[in-house]
């Protein structure tokens, strides 16, 4: 049975990255699907162990879901610390993932920088903990950005092995699903779950630099639009935005070389819904200094009421609060049924 789930880190502020690149999809995702959507919370204390006020940035990033319009009535919405099973099955992934594939991760080697021997082992045990809260709800499809796609190809991995090397057990126990790994059919516990990465936004650029992520990180608080920006900050930065001097090309493919066009095309097609093609054949040949003040225009359209709607529901963190409880509720259950065959599995006795 199909089942969504995706994470988002309490870390720092929210922008049109994880917007256009994460929530929206969410939003979007509810109608055909259910959906499991989770503020990690443990994950932010793998890069950072100490944060100014965690406790609030989990019920700010709570409050942009609610605020983009993930209904958790009808669908899941909890913090990940709530739900013990997700570092449970994490510890049981790290005894499944090899330290290579560890090694081998981008997103690792970035954020450790030089000093890789100081960085700390949860940094380097990040993406087992993702895989456990993937896998631990057993879902099929993750939509995340383009910088997560490495993560999810190691959660097909450690799936694919923890399948493999049990496969016996899963048999005996009969708790698995007949799956098909390449050409094979076979009987797996965990699915291998589809990343969801589409659309014109799956990698949304700098405003500062168009080769580099727009990231919660960057010193340059000009180089994103936070959600929680008012009107005149959103439009003062894609003023300031860094372009070339040429005005748009013609055609879509003349914005290959381009990355800062590219950027301000992709981010205006995904807040209107439309293919980059369609924003060349309505703006192509025009100068930036017509396309920035349309683009601001739609932002703003696109981001106030989300920003107003999140301010609106912060300001009641006894609701924000009752609705983690709730979902983590609904999470623990589900998730504790996958932890009870997986300990059968692997022959740890039930508590
Ligand atoms: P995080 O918190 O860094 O980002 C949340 C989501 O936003 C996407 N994103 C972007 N998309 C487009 N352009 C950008 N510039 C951009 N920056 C961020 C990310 O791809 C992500 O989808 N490891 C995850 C959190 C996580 C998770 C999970 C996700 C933990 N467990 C399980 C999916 C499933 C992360 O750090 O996301």
């Amino acid at each position: 049975k199909p089942l969504v789930f995706s994470g988002v880190q309490p870390t720092g502020n929210l922008h049109l990255g994880n917007y256009l690149g994460a929530i929206r999809k969410f939003v979007a995702l509810q109608e055909n699907y259910e959906c499991i959507y989770c503020v990690v919370d443990l994950h932010s204390i793998t890069a950072q162990l100490v944060h100014d006020d965690l406790p609030g940035q989990t019920r700010a990033i709570t409050a942009a879901f609610l605020a983009a319009g993930i209904d958790p009535a009808k669908h899941i919405v909890f913090n990940q610390s709530r739900v013990p099973q997700h570092a449970e099955l994490a510890w049981i992934f790290n005894c499944v993932a090899r330290i290579g594939w560890m090694n081998r991760m981008t997103q690792f080697k970035d954020k450790a920088g030089k000093d890789r021997e100081n960085a700390s082992l949860g940094l380097l045990a990040y993406p087992s903990l993702m895989a456990a809260d993937i896998l631990v709800y057993r879902a099929t499809h993750v939509p995340v950005g383009d910088d997560q796609k490495q993560h999810l190809e190691l959660t097909r991995d450690i799936a694919t092995k923890f399948n493999n090397d049990f496969s016996e057990r899963i048999a005996e126990l009969d708790v698995g699903v007949e799956m098909m790994m390449g050409e094979e059919r076979v009987n797996g516990f965990f699915p291998l779950t589809e990343p969801l990465i589409e659309g014109p936004a799956t990698r949304v650029m700098s405003l500062r630099d168009g080769t580099r992520k727009m990231s919660k990180s960057d010193p340059s608080d000009l180089s994103r639009i936070n959600l929680t920006d008012d009107a005149d900050a959103i439009a003062k930065k894609i003023r300031k935005a860094k372009t070339d001097p040429a005005p748009l090309p013609v055609d879509p493919d003349g914005l290959a070389s381009r990355p800062e066009a590219e950027n301000l095309v992709g981010i205006y097609a995904a807040l209107a819904d439309q293919s980059r093609a369609d924003v060349i054949r309505d703006f192509g040949g025009r100068q930036f200094s017509e396309f920035k003040p349309a683009l601001a225009e739609l932002a703003v359209e696109k981001m106030a009421p989300i920003a107003a709607e999140m301010r609106r529901i912060m300001a009641d963190p006894g609701y924000v609060d009752g609705v983690l409880r709730d979902g983590g509720e609904r999470a623990g259950a589900l998730a504790e049924e996958t932890m009870t065959s997986v300990r059968d599995i692997i022959g740890l006795l039930q508590r």
